[in-house]
């Protein structure tokens, strides 16, 4: 894919559903006892590849465009499946089913892609066979075959990383336990969730009986989210924002394009997914949310942003770091490219889940932005960016999705066209990608 560098972005869009709440949508509603009926659901593939394993686990699903109706079956209602259920690419599709299979009478394998097949799947399988599911994986990777058992034992599980998928996998696991499960998150200075919270806005929406508390600890929070296995879900139809996470791309390429102007509609706007903004807004962007309202337990709005031609921060520090890594987590790579036109730069740190993403994110940011003729050093939690002059270059997207729709903004800000080899990854999270970009690029 060749790009050529933007005047400016201008225009007035409605992104796709947000990834992470589309996967939620469709496995809840699986779980739940009732019709269901998804608008604008993800059009991405990792989102295809979960309601293919769940038709694989006998769940009847009919799609017309983006809206998708779903027939609840209950949470032991699915059928064992006989192949292995493929989630391509997909780790909260991985994720999150290997914690509905762990409950199931039946055994079951979740296999992926060579991507998915590398990520570290430890941090799942150790609560679940806590509770008592036995899971088979070669060096705690997929293929993972899964023994389910019904019910499991309840526990109370610290997490040892801030993953959103891996309390979520033991929240569903939850369902299917004899008694409350407790999750508790690490601790945090702030009373605020430290991982996307999806799963316990959208379970509680579908009348789970889920609560959260946080808990004093010496100078700090812990969040423990506590579900009953007595749960039941009873199907509710619903509706997803545009995907913050895609949103990001064009926030940032308007945002350092003098005399863009770009609304992006109904966006998704849960506090936990909203760091990225507050982010921005600290290193100068100009950002405005119009129009705010809940849809279901989620909050969306119109996003206005404008281009300047300066960026200059409103903090002395060109540091991000701590707690606020884990909810801007999908954004870094993005983030990275704003980095080198604020006159600071930026560094990240304690960042290194990075690695461990669909590519190792550290090395393909700084190897890319090295190409593009960025001053940039590397950590191993993170990485330093200086304000550059990018030139375009030969981009690799390692695969990654969310490495190619970064240096493609890269791309508008350069000197000179970029080449971007595996921009068709883009389809993972964001098929519209380029066609998106091509309709604001002025
Ligand atoms: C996701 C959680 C995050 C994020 C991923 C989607 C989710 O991963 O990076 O793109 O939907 O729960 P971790 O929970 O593993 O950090």
């Amino acid at each position: 894919m060749k790009i050529e560098p933007a005047n400016f972005l201008n225009g007035k869009i409605r992104l796709p559903g947000d990834k992470s709440i589309s996967h939620r949508a469709a496995i809840f509603a699986a779980l739940a006892t009732g019709d269901t009926r998804i608008e604008n659901y993800a059009t991405n593939a990792d989102c295809a590849s979960t309601l293919n394993c769940l038709e694989n686990l006998g769940v009847e699903i009919r799609r017309e465009d983006s809206t998708i109706f779903i027939k609840g079956v209950g949470k032991n209602g699915f059928t064992k499946p006989n192949k292995p259920l493929d989630c391509g690419n997909s780790g909260t599709t991985m994720r999150l089913l290997a914690g509905v299979l762990a409950g199931q009478n039946f055994d079951s394998v979740l296999t992926g892609d060579a991507s998915l097949s590398k990520r570290p799947m430890r941090r799942i399988i150790e609560p679940l066979e806590l509770m008592g599911a036995k899971i088979e994986a070669e060096d705690n990777h997929a293929p993972l075959k899964i023994y389910g058992r019904n019910p499991l034992q309840a526990i109370s599980y610290d997490l040892p990383v801030a993953s959103a998928q891996v309390k979520s996998c033991v929240l569903l696991a939850g369902l299917n336990a004899a008694g409350k499960s407790i999750v508790l998150n690490p601790n945090s200075i702030f009373q605020t969730p430290n991982s996307r919270n999806h799963t316990e806005l959208m379970l509680k929406y579908l009348g789970a009986a889920i609560e959260e508390k946080f808990v004093e600890t010496g100078g700090g929070f812990v969040e423990e989210i506590l579900i009953d296995g007595n749960s039941k879900l009873e199907a509710k139809n619903l509706s997803v924002p545009s995907d913050i996470s895609s949103a990001a791309f064009f926030i940032v390429g308007a945002a350092c394009l003098e005399n863009s102007e770009i609304v992006l509609e109904n966006v998704g706007l849960n506090p936990t997914r909203t760091a990225i903004l507050e982010i921005l807004q600290r290193f100068g962007a100009d950002l405005e949310i119009l129009n705010q309202k809940e849809v279901g337990n989620e909050i969306g709005g119109d996003l206005r942003v404008r281009g300047r031609r300066k960026l200059s921060a409103n903090t002395d520090s060109n540091l991000v770091s701590g707690d606020i890594i884990a909810n801007l987590i999908d954004e870094i790579p993005v983030l990275a490219v704003f980095g080198t036109q604020f006159e600071n730069g930026l560094e990240i740190r304690g960042a290194g889940e990075l690695r461990v993403k669909e590519s190792d994110r550290i090395a393909a940011v700084v190897e890319n932005l090295r190409r593009m003729n960025a001053a940039v050093e590397e950590f191993p939690d993170g990485f330093r960016v200086g304000k550059s002059d990018l030139k375009g270059a030969e981009i690799d997207s390692f695969g990654d999705h969310r490495i190619a729709m970064a240096f493609a903004i890269a791309a508008l800000l350069a000197d000179g066209a970029t080449a971007i080899s595996g921009a068709e990854h883009a389809g993972v999270s964001f098929p519209e990608f380029f066609q998106t970009l091509e309709y604001l690029k002025k």
